[in-house]
């Protein structure tokens, strides 16, 4: 696309009166975000019921809005109804807020202080893997998600055992589908109205509210737990006031950790491993890594250096299945992106999913090729046009925690046990909620390796 011209309207399909594209949106919204870009190029626009908004594909597009012309946007209005239970943390707050948020906590993730978390993920894999035992039929997905929120919990609150996990766990399960729900209706049945899927989701909310506070009221109790981990860097902050946070603040912050941090891993990792159970090429070469580098000893920050096609087969499993779908931003004000005239108040979309099956920087796109990551692929194609953890100042601040931890986890899993889909497995498909994970989860049989 030139996006030097002058004035440039995208096009998009042509949606129905009412709704606009909604009802194509909701029918599969990978397919519809996909085919927007094979069908309309670098930028389209579209309906969702009243609001018109762009979906945006092109790299120099994509630079405006999350780099040059980043701070006349915020976080996409349409998750407004996920603030309900994550609040106005740093992946939601905006302006001075975020940028404070942000800067206090970017220490604690930066590549050689994520270096300092390896051995206590390491230990965590090693304790969920004593649970398993050869012949057991077990469901990966939910283990890999005790896996990575168990390493959130720990590594950044100090917290230790199942009880955190359960607490926060199955009542983020209830909201993750409906918040998804609400987000794909037009209008959400008002949480006041009192139907049983709105007392549902209330009652959720409450609880994943209660083991939060609790976990606050606990470190406010003993402040001794856990010094220098990430909630008493919070818990010391100071404003210019020289005001702490409140246990609100508190609250959004946790939980945004919380929920950002453990899903979104758990379904890289369980996505890389549907690719590696069903392709033994793939296995195989993981194997022969492993054996070489590691030699039968887990691995570390330092031998995570030498994991090469280990991270390939993630990168590759990152780019077909992007845990984070799609994602947005809202104008604050009047402001052009390349050509295109974005008026205050409408959003601008984007989808590493749809962005990762281009084909021109991907070709066969729906392959699963680790190799092709070989030789800095990255830096061979532009900015973004690989994107799963965003980018920009409100990219993922947890990229490298996420990497550390999907490689110690999937190299010691495979260690261990030799894993197989069991026989009756229907296909893997994909649910596109807050995060994209497989539906109704992965179920293996576990054989000693
Ligand atoms: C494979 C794992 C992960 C993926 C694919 C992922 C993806 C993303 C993406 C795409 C964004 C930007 C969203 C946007 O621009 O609207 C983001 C933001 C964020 N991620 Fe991650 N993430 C992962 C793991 C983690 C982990 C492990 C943590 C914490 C330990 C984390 C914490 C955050 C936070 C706090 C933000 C908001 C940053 C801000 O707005 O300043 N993520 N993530």
């Amino acid at each position: 696309m030139n996006t030097q011209s002058k004035q440039y309207t995208p096009q998009g399909p042509k949606g129905s009166l009412l709704s606009g594209n909604l009802m194509a949106y909701r029918k599969d919204p990978l397919q519809f975000l996909t085919d927007l870009q094979r069908d309309y190029g670098g930028a389209a626009a579209i309906r969702l019921g009243p609001q018109k908004m762009y979906v945006i594909y092109d790299s120099d597009l994509l630079k405006e809005l999350l780099i040059t012309k980043q701070e006349h946007f915020v976080k996409l209005k349409a998750f407004q109804e996920a603030r309900l239970f994550v609040g106005d943390g740093v992946a939601t707050s905006s302006g001075e807020k975020h940028k404070r948020v942000r800067r206090l906590i970017q220490p604690h993730f930066t590549r050689a202080h994520i270096q300092t978390y390896a051995g206590q993920m390491a230990d965590i894999v090693d304790r969920e893997l004593h649970r398993w035992k050869p012949e057991q039929r077990r469901s990966l997905t939910d283990d890999i998600s005790n896996i990575t929120f168990a390493i959130i919990a720990k590594t950044l609150f100090s917290l230790e055992g199942d009880e955190y996990a359960r607490a926060i766990r199955e009542p983020y399960e209830t909201i993750n589908l409906m918040c998804a729900e609400r987000m794909r209706v037009l209008a959400a049945m008002p949480l006041f109205v009192p139907t049983a899927k709105n007392r549902a989701y209330k009652a959720a909310l409450q609880s994943l509210d209660r083991a939060v506070y609790a976990i606050i009221k606990a470190r406010r109790a003993n402040a001794e737990i856990g010094e220098g981990d990430l909630l008493s860097v919070l818990m010391a902050a100071r404003n210019d006031q020289g005001e702490g946070m409140t246990d609100q603040e508190l609250r959004d912050e946790l939980m945004i950790m919380f929920i950002a941090g453990h899903e979104t891993s758990a379904n890289a990792l369980s996505w890389a491993f549907s690719y590696i159970l069903q392709q033994p090429e793939v296995e195989r070469k993981l194997y022969e890594e492993w054996d070489r580098v590691l030699q039968g000893a887990p691995p570390t920050a330092e031998s995570y250096m030498q994991l090469t096609y280990t991270q390939n087969v993630l990168w590759e499993a990152m780019r077909l299945r992007s845990p984070s779908f799609f994602t947005g931003r809202s104008a604050v004000r009047d402001v052009e992106i390349g050509p295109i005239q974005v008026k205050r108040g409408q959003s601008v979309l984007f989808s590493p999913y749809a962005i990762h099956h281009n084909p021109t920087y991907f070709p066969d796109p729906q392959a699963f090729i680790p190799e092709r990551f070989e030789n800095d692929l990255i830096k061979r194609i532009p900015q973004f046009a690989y994107m799963p953890f965003g980018g920009g100042p409100r990219g993922c601040i947890g990229n490298h925690f996420a990497m550390l931890e999907m490689v110690i986890a999937l190299c010691m899993i495979g260690q261990r046990y030799r894993l197989r889909l069991t026989p009756d497995h229907p296909p893997i498909e994909m649910e596109p909620l807050m995060t994209l994970r497989p539906k109704n989860g992965i179920t293996v049989i576990v054989d000693k390796r």
